[in-house]
């Protein structure tokens, strides 16, 4: 039997060349290999404040965008995880096996509750919702970026947690991170993540976006005052980051990239960056296009969410037998 993958990408705004290379990339590479399981995180994206009809609008959009990227649906099973009634439910159930310490201590909940002083409590339990996701299928990998890391690991940790507790239900699951590459940052302020919420986005790419306008924001990425196309992050993060883009998105390694612009200077770098980022975008966009109002996107959420919601539901039902609540006499020894 193949091994469960599973992973998600929250509605919010863009997806961003980062998003793609972190994480669609690495799904596309997976779906062969695995019980591929992709979904759309909408109920993650309401941690913080949405326009509704933007988010409607982004959810369908998220899933024609995953399917014009190479996700496969005959291999991949898609769904919205708003769509079953249970991950909420076992989500609760899982939080009161989580402690506060645990989840007040996640970086992104530092980061995030720093900016707003208001911030919703569904900011800080967002990574149990996070483990129900993972949980509730039994993935044995989730491929994510480096930024998701600590998420899953928690989820590990609640997993292992309640197995002790109760009875082996649980996979344990195990972060995949895509390690050549780690994570792409922004073109204008390379020591940062590329990430939908920057508040400059000139240095952020978005699959959707205008291919001039790619362009530009390429040619005018940061970089530095010496002349050689070099990797390291460190002292040439503008670069490297240029390195890692091009090396993912044309399957060459960071040497082989190092190798064919040892010659050129960061103009014409950049200029063959941008054609490469170009390329992959304008095909994305094209078949985006194509399913984004079609039928067939619906068959595909439908039967995605029936399996999703199966499979869960089982989880749900045994996890409240364990833990001794509702109707059922049933005990599990
Ligand atoms: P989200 O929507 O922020 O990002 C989706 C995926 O893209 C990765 N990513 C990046 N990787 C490399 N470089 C970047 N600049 C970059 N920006 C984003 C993220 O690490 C992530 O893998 N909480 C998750 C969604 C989620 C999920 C899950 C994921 C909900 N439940 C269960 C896995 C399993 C999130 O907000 O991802």
């Amino acid at each position: 039997m193949k091994k469960i993958s599973l992973t998600g990408l929250q509605p919010t705004g863009i997806i961003t060349l980062g998003n793609y290379i972190g994480a669609i990339k690495q799904m596309v590479g997976f779906q062969n290999d695995y019980d591929s399981y992709i979904f759309i995180a909408d109920m993650h994206a309401i941690t913080i404040n949405q326009d509704p009809i933007t988010l409607r609008k982004n959810i369908r959009s998220l899933v024609a965008l995953y399917i014009a990227c190479g996700i496969d649906p005959e291999k991949n099973t898609i769904y919205i995880q708003s769509d079953n009634p249970y991950v909420a439910n076992i989500s609760w159930l899982l939080e009161c096996n989580t402690y506060y310490g645990e989840l007040s201590r996640m970086t992104q909940f530092k980061e995030k509750s720093k900016k707003n002083a208001n911030f919703t409590s569904g900011l800080l339990t967002y990574p149990v919702l996070m483990a129900a996701d993972i949980l509730s299928m039994h993935a044995d990998i989730v491929p994510v970026g480096i930024d998701q890391k600590q998420h899953v690991e928690l989820a590990r940790d609640i997993a292992i947690r309640f197995n002790k507790k109760y009875k082996e239900i649980f996979t344990i699951p195990e972060p995949i991170i895509n390690s050549d590459i780690t994570k792409i940052t922004d073109l204008q302020n390379p020591t940062k993540k590329m990430s939908k919420s920057s508040e400059n986005q000139k240095g952020v790419i978005s699959l959707l976006e205008d291919l001039d306008v790619i362009r530009k924001k390429i040619m005018s990425a940061t970089t530095d005052s010496e002349m050689n196309i070099k990797y390291d992050p460190e002292n040439k993060p503008g670069i490297s980051n240029l390195i890692n883009i091009y090396s993912s998105l044309s399957f060459k390694s960071r040497e082989e990239v190092e190798q064919e612009f040892k010659n050129s200077n960061y103009g014409e770098f950049k200029k063959c960056v941008a054609d490469i980022v170009i390329e992959t975008v304008k095909n994305i966009q094209e078949k985006y296009n194509e399913i984004l109002n079609s039928d067939y996107l619906n068959e595909i959420l439908d039967k995605g969410s029936k399996k999703n919601i199966e499979i869960s539901k089982k989880v749900y039902e045994t996890m409240k037998d364990c833990i001794g609540i509702g109707r059922s006499n049933k005990t599990l020894d």
